[in-house]
């Protein structure tokens, strides 16, 4: 199954990772706007094309801010146009590790609506006044503690050999005893395969339900949709969709996902990607201690805007690779290119250090080892750790019906140490993370 998301097509093929989005392409809307091209701007300074003035004292003020904490590669990642930022969901399209790292400004013209900046790449960036002025004033003030020797919670990496965690949906419905089993590999592995469930959104629902109550969301609870846009986010759409994490936009993310495939007409495609984090940690860490410490040290704003009705922030901004306070573990994983916001409180050198090891995991969760591809079937349910696991999926043809849902962390922890150690151990356990004796046999040791 390893190649299946291959079978990308179009603007996948845009760079080395199959799961390309968008490549980098001019927005047409604004090309008309140049028409002599000379490199003006480095970093440091600019000259700016005049013709076209809006405002000139603060558009020039807000964008020499901008430009100078910022720099190029900020300003291209964060471009608004519709190319670039897509007008309905609000989700980054453009690909941040497609743009070379030593971009420059070609050029500047205060236009009407707002600004619009030629890159060396060849795109015309478009920013509006307001959205400049909102980013181009703060303080760098978002260093966290970093520990180079921190490692992940203990699990086992599903390397591609053996058969998948799988599970019998008869044994979870049955006793608790199946319902720890399953527990278990969900926990250890990352993901677990639940075989034999009936083909109804009620069947899969309750089988969810054998963990805890399943968490609403701004989509709903228990989802059972279609590639029709309901909901304002690239879920709801067929294009194919790289590793990532869901719902880094809440303060406390969906600890778990399940997923059923109800049914698949007139097409194809749509395989599922699921890609380690941990195991792409330890790999970063292994490679580049400083890129491995920059994930954890600059935390990411992220946003979900893509409904009328919703502009949902986490309380503060969190790192990519968290690091548990009492254990020193990692365990947990923010990945979400798409809903990363603009990060304006930090300086040129954090930032081109945090791009460099992004850029470097961008890369290890795009090798093809680290790459888990499966094809859902009717009747197979796939659960995984939205805390440990990125997923994604290949782009599809035709009509796909899939139900599923999210359980929350502390619920899915209570189920899971409640059954594995009973209720009294648990008891005696409440706030003991360094207890005496195995740590095996410590509750809180399940994070
Ligand atoms: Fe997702
Ligand atoms: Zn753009």
């Amino acid at each position: 199954m390893s190649v299946v998301g291959r079978r990308f097509v179009c603007r996948a093929l845009a760079s080395s990772s199959p799961f390309r989005r968008a490549k980098v392409v001019p927005c047409s809307r604004w090309t008309c706007a140049v028409s002599s091209i000379r490199p003006l701007f480095t970093g440091q300074s600019w000259t700016e094309n005049k013709t076209a003035k809006h405002d000139p004292k603060s558009a020039q003020q807000f964008s020499k801010d901008v430009f100078k904490k910022l720099g190029p590669f900020w300003l291209r990642d964060n471009c608004q146009c519709e190319k670039c930022h897509h007008p309905q969901t609000r989700q980054r399209e453009v690909d941040t590790f497609a743009i070379p790292p030593d971009i420059i400004i070609k050029k500047v013209i205060y236009a009407a609506e707002g600004l619009e900046v030629e890159f060396s790449d060849g795109h015309m960036g478009f920013y509006t006044y307001a959205w400049l002025k909102a980013n181009g004033t703060k303080k760098p003030n978002s260093v966290l503690r970093a520990d180079h020797t921190a490692k992940p919670r203990p699990y086992h990496p599903f390397t591609g050999t053996g058969p998948y965690p799988t599970v019998l949906y008869d044994d979870v419905m049955q006793d608790d005893k199946g319902l720890l089993q399953w527990l278990d590999k969900i926990y250890i592995y990352g993901f677990c395969f639940v075989i034999g469930v009936p083909v109804t959104t009620r069947d899969t629902e309750k089988l969810l339900e054998r963990i805890a109550f399943i968490r609403p969301t701004h989509y709903g609870g228990f989802w059972d949709f279609t590639s029709d846009m309901s909901f304002g986010d690239s879920a709801y759409t067929s294009q194919g969709l790289g590793a990532h994490t869901d719902t880094t936009y809440f303060t406390d993310p969906a600890r778990l996902q399940l997923f059923h495939l109800l049914s698949h007409t007139d097409g194809e495609g749509g395989a599922s990607l699921l890609v380690d984090g941990f195991r792409a940690a330890e790999t970063l860490q292994k490679e580049k201690k400083t890129h491995y410490a920059q994930l954890m040290r600059q935390s990411q704003p992220a946003h979900a805007s893509g409904n009328e009705n919703v502009c949902i922030q986490p309380i503060h901004e969190f790192p990519v690779l968290e690091i548990h306070p009492q254990l020193e573990q990692l365990y947990r994983i923010r990945w979400n290119n798409y809903d990363r916001a603009p990060k304006t409180n930090w300086g040129i050198k954090d930032l081109k250090q945090w791009y460099n090891a992004a850029r470097h995991w961008n890369e290890i969760i795009s090798r093809e080892k680290f790459q888990i591809w499966t094809q859902l079937e009717p009747g197979t349910a796939l659960i995984f750790d939205n805390w440990r696991m990125l997923h994604g999926r290949s782009e599809f043809t035709g009509k796909r019906r899939m139900c599923g849902g999210y359980i929350n962390n502390d619920d899915f922890l209570s189920q899971y140490r409640l059954l594995k150690f009973g209720r009294e151990h648990v008891l005696n356990n409440l706030g003991n993370w360094h207890g005496e004796g195995h740590k095996e046999a410590n509750p809180n040791f399940l994070i």
